[in-house]
């Protein structure tokens, strides 16, 4: 059924169709799909304003394709989720593909009896339980466009989302489990309400049996309106461009913008790249360790595997709860043969006693996946020899929310695998590097990584939007797509990431903009100017440093103080973003490092969290070069 290069010669053979004819190459890949009407255009493009669509005139619903396609082939029974809870002694969860269909059916039919429908936008805060999956599948199945927001944001940061897309239901739980700690999501939901007038229904699904809150007049228990609704609902067809999902993402400037991906073109990439990226097979399970909450798990975890007709395993926890052999125990108890996580988890397992990952038995791992940030050459060998078993094939790879899908990465065992290298593209992918001046560099070479071509799961636009999606991807390399990252070829053609080079930081796998969390630290009454950079961080891969001047008057005389401040500025970042942008290090300094002109020297600021102030290079342009040495004085306790 899915179109997969099942040998390095089909592999080649792709490349080679593709590079010849890619619109012809990506309606081979399409004609595995099922379509309620065939499309007209192909692909339509200019990158100018710009303007993508994909597989035009064509009409499909996500859902019947995930779900009502294998139910039809015979493959009901087969499981489609294995839901993994939190706490290790309560049963892993199966849900088969006809089960899942009659649960994202009713589902849908709640949305229906409460207004919902084609168009709306439904924002899901939920931890990652089956009911988040059967919600996103619910909101396909009736054309309602979803809008996931991670369950570890602030009620700030939701409030900013909903408004921005103007959601009109919002789905949550009444708490959640996260390894040894919980959260009352209700009520960060009932929080960020008071200033989302748009939503009309708040569904609650009763996960955690705590109290909540109640406003009856718009809290709905999602299981009282499950008995209340039928099982019957059609999918709705869908035109090709109309819009899936809403995702959240951080960028260089302002608050997150809505990454905008649409019907055909997301589901015709999500399950061509899983396909062929994990080489899976019938019957084989798959684990991909990530939160829904993110483009990793929408793709996946939940299309991805599931139009192919996959098992695909859903966790609750994190790595380490109860001990950092979680991740390995479930695979030993699964037998996951495909197994996919982050580079921030393994750098952590990997700091871990050996034991933790000795004891079990992961013989039926195949492939084994990084996603997310760059995977350094030690936690890449710890990787493939104590966790592949020095056998299974290690796939890296490289993508972006906006992207969709994986672009650069090893198809299975048919790629060859160099350490801390994402490798070649995909099949029917065509990334550049470019320099300053937007040539186009050719051979070994060292740039900014672009894309010339369009592929079927692009961005769109950004909600709301469209100048600023011109504007950040479209505008810095005529003709061409910029990811914001920097990237080297070998001599070979592979690929390797080197990391943004926007202001962006990647702390963790987490994407944000410094901008953002320097707004959030600006917030603080005591806080004059800010300025935040990632530095290397040997588990989170980046760390968070904020230098901050304060008002007049305000630094504290003691050292009891200096630690209460830093907790508050800290506590500040948590409300209006939430606990994963909280920065690792709080600088108190009389002053930073600026240009004539006003512009903060960031590279310098870089240079002194890092630890590197020996190599300042050219600082004669600054204002007042003096600042630098306060800077680095300050630095000291961090380094030290
Ligand atoms: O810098 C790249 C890094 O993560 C960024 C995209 O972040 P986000 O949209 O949150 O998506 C993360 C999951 C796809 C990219 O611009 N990145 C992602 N994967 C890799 C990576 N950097 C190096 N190697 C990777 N495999």
């Amino acid at each position: 059924m899915p179109f997969l290069l099942d040998s390095p010669e089909a592999v080649a053979q792709a490349r080679q169709s593709a590079a010849v004819d890619f619109e012809a190459f990506w309606a081979d890949v399409a004609g595995h799909y099922e379509w309620m009407n065939p499309w007209h255009t192909v692909c339509d493009w200019e990158f100018e304003t710009p303007r993508v669509r994909w597989f035009d005139g064509a009409k499909l619903n996500m859902t019947a394709n995930c779900l009502d396609r294998h139910v039809a082939a015979g493959h009901g029974d087969r499981n489609a989720i294995l839901w993994e809870p939190n706490d290790p002694a309560d049963d892993t969860v199966a849900i088969t593909y006809a089960e899942l269909h009659g649960r994202v059916c009713r589902f849908a039919n709640v949305l229906k009896s409460r207004g919902v429908g084609k168009g709306d936008r439904v924002a899901l805060y939920l931890p990652m339980v089956p009911e988040l999956a059967v919600a996103v599948l619910a909101c396909a199945r009736i054309g309602a466009v979803h809008s996931v927001v991670f369950a570890g944001f602030s009620a700030r940061s939701l409030a900013d989302r909903i408004q921005d897309a103007g959601a009109v239901c919002v789905i949550t739980s009444d708490g959640m489990k996260r390894g040894a700690k919980g959260l009352a999501l209700k009520a960060v939901v009932d929080e960020a309400l008071a200033e989302c007038p748009t939503i009309t229904t708040n569904l609650v699904v009763r996960h955690t049996g705590e109290d909540v809150q109640w406003n009856t007049d718009r809290d709905v228990w999602l299981h009282e309106a499950l008995t209340a609704v039928s099982g019957d609902c059609p999918p709705e067809p869908m035109d090709s461009e109309d819009l899936l999902f809403i995702l959240y993402t951080s960028g260089s400037t302002g608050k997150p913008k809505g990454v905008v991906h649409t019907c055909g073109g997301y589901m015709v990439y999500a399950g061509y790249s899983f396909a062929n990226v994990f080489q899976y097979q019938p019957g084989d399970v798959y684990w991909c360790t990530a939160d829904i909450g993110w483009i990793t798990g929408h793709s996946y975890i939940v299309y991805g595997p599931l139009l192919n007709g996959a098992t695909t395993v859903m966790f609750e926890g994190v790595p380490t709860y109860p001990s950092p052999g979680r991740f390995w125990e479930v695979c030993e108890k699964l037998k996951v043969n495909q197994f996919y996580t982050a580079p921030t988890a393994i750098r952590a397992l990997m700091a871990c006693e050996p034991r933790f990952a000795k004891g079990h038995d992961l013989s039926a791992l195949k492939v084994i996946g990084s996603v997310g940030e760059p995977i350094n050459e030690e936690a890449w060998q710890w990787y493939h020899d104590a966790i592949g078993g020095g056998e299974c094939a290690l796939v890296d790879t490289w993508w972006q929310t906006e992207t969709g899908g994986i672009l650069i990465s090893g198809l299975g065992a048919h790629s060859p695998m160099k350490p801390a290298h994402a490798g070649y593209p995909l099949p029917g992918i065509s990334p550049v590097l470019v320099d300053g001046d937007g040539n186009t560099l050719e051979g070994e070479a060292e740039g900014y990584l672009c894309i010339d071509r369009p592929w079927p799961s692009m961005i769109r636009t950004t909600y709301g939007d469209h100048e600023r999606c011109r504007n950040v991807y479209f505008s810095a390399f005529k003709g061409k797509y910029f990811t914001g990252d920097g990237a080297r070829r070998d001599a070979d053609g592979m690929f390797r990431i080197i990391g943004r080079v926007d202001d962006v930081v990647n702390v963790s796998g987490h994407r944000f903009g410094t901008a953002e969390i320097e707004d959030a630290i600006d917030s603080h009454p005591a806080v004059a100017e800010c300025a935040v950079i990632g530095y290397p961080h040997p588990i989170k891969g980046q760390a968070v440093h904020a230098y901050v001047i304060l008002k007049d008057g305000a630094l504290p005389s003691t050292e009891e103080g200096i630690t209460a401040l830093r907790k508050e500025i800290g506590v500040q970042v948590n409300t209006e973003i939430g606990n994963i942008a909280r920065p690792d290090r709080i600088q108190f300094t009389p002053g930073l490092p600026k240009t004539r002109s006003g512009k903060i020297m960031r590279r310098i600021l870089r240079k002194v969290a890092s630890g590197e102030h020996d190599q300042l290079g050219d600082t004669s342009t600054l204002l007042d070069p003096t600042v630098v040495d306060g800077v680095i004085a300050g630095a000291a306790e961090f380094l030290a």
